[in-house]
């Protein structure tokens, strides 16, 4: 067990390494770095990255590990080739697309995400959960961001690869993305062991902001300190730097995320027309019952305020249902907290 998970970790990082010389030196690879380029991809974070590219031929990289004795099987195992149906070999898992090595918490290639150069589907092909790659587990560029994550006790999550690049670029260090998939709880606990605070950098689509509202939860429920940086309607964080640059993003977006009460309040009130009234009246109550979920007494009557002057009804109406939205959540208290208690027990080691 133990040697063949060496092995294959052996062979994801040669195969990395086979992967970015194709992509930097070879002929072959040229379409891919042009279209990298286009994408606005330096050099420096190509090597950063180990960005490569995985050639049309169906094996390259079965002929690549052959050389070099290891296993079919195990390769097939770990995710990298996959076994032809007569049963007569096996192929590539990975053909004419860009790859990007995901990384263990260790630093160690353990899979790869492959993109289609340009449109097409699945835009990104990825190895399969394996003994080594556990989906729920892995953050991208966690082991390149636990430095800075544990020193300023932050870290800021995207979804994706190019927007952790980018931003990495920008000057954000401690980012990791989820690669798409919904934070997990045991992303969750991994993150809770090294930051204090999260910020939440989901792309300014409708599947991002929901991905939004699911994830806060998740982070609030291991104490971690929640805020939200959004980004304009439809773009993602690796548009707005190409579209407006790194400073701004990092001036604009990173530096001013908003709370998760005023995140939740902007999401609800996109479902609601507040120029009539039926909508006025709705978004005002979805907003009370939001604002109720405050701790605090200043926390809840600054957002009442707001939300008065923005529904132009009498903070003191607002109040009133604020305070039985309240009640009903103290009631319903003592047994989640009881709960959120026993969850956490045993969950602080490193
Ligand atoms: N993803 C995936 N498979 C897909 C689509 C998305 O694994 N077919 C994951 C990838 O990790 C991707 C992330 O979800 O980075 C976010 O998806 P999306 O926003 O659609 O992709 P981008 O990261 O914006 O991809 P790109 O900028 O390369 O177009
Ligand atoms: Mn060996
Ligand atoms: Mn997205
Ligand atoms: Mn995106
Ligand atoms: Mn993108």
């Amino acid at each position: 067990e133990d040697s063949e998970r060496a092995h294959l970790i052996e062979a994801h990082e040669l195969t990395a390494k086979l992967y970015n010389y194709l992509l930097m030196n070879t002929t072959h690879g040229q379409p891919a770095l042009e279209y990298l380029r286009s994408r606005g991809v330096s050099d420096k974070q190509i090597d950063q990255f180990m960005i490569g590219y995985a050639p049309p031929e169906w094996d390259t990289l079965v002929r690549f590990l052959e050389k070099r004795q290891f296993s079919q099987a195990l390769m097939e195992k770990g995710g990298l080739f996959i076994a032809k149906g007569d049963g007569s070999g096996y192929l590539d898992r990975f053909r004419n697309r860009i790859m990007f090595p995901i990384w263990s918490r260790e630093g160690k290639v353990i899979a790869f995400a492959g993109r289609m150069l340009g449109e097409g589907q699945p835009k990104y092909l990825n190895s399969p959960e394996t003994t080594l790659f556990n989906k729920s587990g892995i953050l991208y560029n966690f082991h390149q961001s636990r430095a800075l994550m544990r020193k300023t006790r932050r870290v800021v999550l995207f979804e994706g690869y190019m927007d952790v690049i980018k931003s990495w670029s920008a000057g954000v260090h401690n980012g990791v993305a989820s690669m798409g998939t919904a934070l997990t709880e045991d992303h969750a606990a991994i993150l809770q062991r090294n930051v204090e605070e999260a910020i939440i950098c989901y792309d300014g689509d409708d599947a991002g902001q929901a991905a939004v509202l699911k994830t806060i939860p998740l982070l609030e429920r291991v104490g971690l300190k929640v805020q939200v940086a959004m980004l304009p309607k439809g773009m993602d964080p690796d548009e707005f730097i190409a579209a407006n640059g790194e400073h701004v993003f990092i001036r604009e977006i990173i530096e001013h995320p908003v709370s998760v009460t005023k995140f939740k309040l902007l999401y609800a009130r996109k479902n609601h027309i507040l120029l009539e009234e039926e909508g006025r009246k709705n978004y005002s109550l979805e907003a009370v019952g939001i604002i109720a979920r405050l701790e605090s007494p200043t926390e809840r009557e600054f957002y009442l305020k707001q939300l008065s002057r923005e529904v132009d009804i009498s903070l003191e109406s607002l109040k009133q249902d604020c305070f039985k939205h309240w009640q009903q959540l103290q009631k319903m208290k003592p047994q989640r907290d009881n709960n959120d208690n026993s969850w956490n027990n045993g969950r602080n080691e490193n």
